[in-house]
């Protein structure tokens, strides 16, 4: 075979998916200090609370970490503290992501409260001030992930958690959670009377997040509102036209503001509705291709959908370790990146691994301009004028 024989399988790899597509390099090897847009034509990398399969989850180490693994979005839950300042943190409870029980002055703080239904006994958030939050460190949730980080980062401010997506090298977005809402506003009290979604919008406009999905505002400072409430979300929708995303949970459970349940809110006539505010839904994996034993089952139609009603869809959480790899992937996550991507067609996916779904998305893509010299940047070069020639074959 000539050199030449090549180009046609290379024309064929590059006006393939995600073709056109410019990955950006990771940061630390990426030339001077030059603003790189976030790219839009791959499906979303969201650091579910940030790298947290590598550092405790929502801490500046493991938000650090997923913004030089190439995430387009790092994820956050927001919560509030007794005196409601916003915080990044998942559970209601300090108990199974901090050392709060090693400390003894907040032995007493111990309550048991209902939380949507269930009565849960522990250290709440709401019920520590944020200095007193300060003075906690956070650890792993997994005991089967790395621990040596346990104990050293404290956890952080929805503004902190702010800084880091602005201050870094390239546009990073953010996807922040409005967290059980319907606790907070029971639990803390603003002095202004504003409720707990004003804080968050409010907290979103004192840095310049504004515009509609895609808008020039936007693009240059992307965030994905998301929420189980859909309360929530179409109250802010009178505050801020920034894109949100109405969060989907398993079949058993109902929306914790309005009651309704999965098959409700999945229905054709509730995607009517709710496609008013939001440009799209964050389901749970299994409502989307539910498994059995650990086998995947037939994918239900709720992709279709939804793409159908002009929502987009981020699926969550996507796992590298064999613990959560249904068989099917042969214990590869990259298989299991492949069939999202490429047989289910998400628009976006929720990973505690964003370096793996940033190197899987690279290497796929074959767009490696800027990263490796010679031929294959020729063959590149080449490859874009035949699909040029072809595309302006088309027009005529
Ligand atoms: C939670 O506990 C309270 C007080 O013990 C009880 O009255 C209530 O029924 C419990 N709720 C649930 C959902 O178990
Ligand atoms: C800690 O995690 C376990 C396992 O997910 C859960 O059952 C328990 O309720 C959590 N504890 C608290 C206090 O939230
Ligand atoms: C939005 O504002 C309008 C006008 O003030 C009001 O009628 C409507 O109820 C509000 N919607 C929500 C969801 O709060
Ligand atoms: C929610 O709806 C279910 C089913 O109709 C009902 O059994 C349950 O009591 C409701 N819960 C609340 C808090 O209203
Ligand atoms: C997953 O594996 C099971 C068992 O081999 C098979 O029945 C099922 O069709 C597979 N699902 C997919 C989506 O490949």
């Amino acid at each position: 075979m000539t050199w030449f024989g090549f180009v046609p399988l290379i024309v064929l790899i590059v006006i393939g998916e995600c073709a056109g597509r410019q990955l950006h390099p990771l940061p630390s090897k990426a030339a001077g200090r030059h603003v790189k847009p976030l790219q839009s034509i791959c499906p979303y990398n969201f650091a579910h609370r940030g790298s947290n399969g590598e550092f405790p989850e929502e801490t500046v180490a493991a938000y650090k970490r997923a913004i030089e693994e190439g995430a387009d979005f790092i994820e956050t839950d927001i919560l509030a503290s007794k005196d409601g300042i916003l915080i990044c943190f998942h559970d209601v409870t300090l108990d199974n992501t901090t050392d709060v029980a090693n400390h003894k002055q907040f032995a007493n703080r111990k309550r048991s409260y209902e939380v949507q239904g269930i009565n849960i006994t522990g250290w709440f958030v709401v019920d520590f001030t944020l200095e007193e939050l300060k003075l906690l460190r956070v650890k792993q949730r997994y005991g089967f992930r790395d621990q040596q980080y346990n104990g050293k980062f404290p956890l952080i401010t929805f503004e902190e958690f702010i800084s880091l997506a602005l201050d870094a090298k390239r546009i990073v977005g953010i996807y922040p959670e409005i967290k059980n809402p319907v606790f907070i506003n029971q639990h803390v009290k603003w002095s202004d009377g504003k409720k707990f979604e004003d804080k968050f919008v409010q907290t979103l406009k004192k840095y310049g997040y504004k515009g509609s999905y895609m808008s020039k505002e936007w693009l240059r400072q992307p965030v994905f509102i998301q929420s189980f409430a859909p309360t929530s979300l179409t109250y802010i929708s009178n505050l801020t036209d920034l894109p949100k995303v109405l969060l989907i949970g398993d079949l058993t459970t109902r929306t914790e503001d309005t009651n309704q349940s999965f098959l409700e809110i999945t229905s054709d006539s509730y995607f009517n509705f709710i496609k008013n505010y939001v440009v799209g839904i964050g389901p749970w994996k299994e409502t989307i291709v539910p498994s059995i034993n650990n086998y995947l089952s037939e994918a239900t139609d709720l992709v279709a959908r939804a793409h159908a009603h002009g929502l987009q869809v981020h699926p969550y959480t996507f796992r590298n370790e064999n613990l959560f790899l249904h068989f099917n992937f042969s214990q590869d996550p990259y298989e299991e990146y492949h069939y999202w991507i490429n047989k289910i067609k998400v628009d976006g996916l929720f990973t505690d691994f964003a370096g793996s779904l940033h190197n899987f998305q690279e290497w796929t893509s074959h767009q490696r301009e800027g990263r490796e010299g010679g031929a294959s940047k020729l063959l590149h070069k080449i490859a874009k004028m035949i699909s040029s020639y072809k595309a302006n074959e088309k027009l005529h």
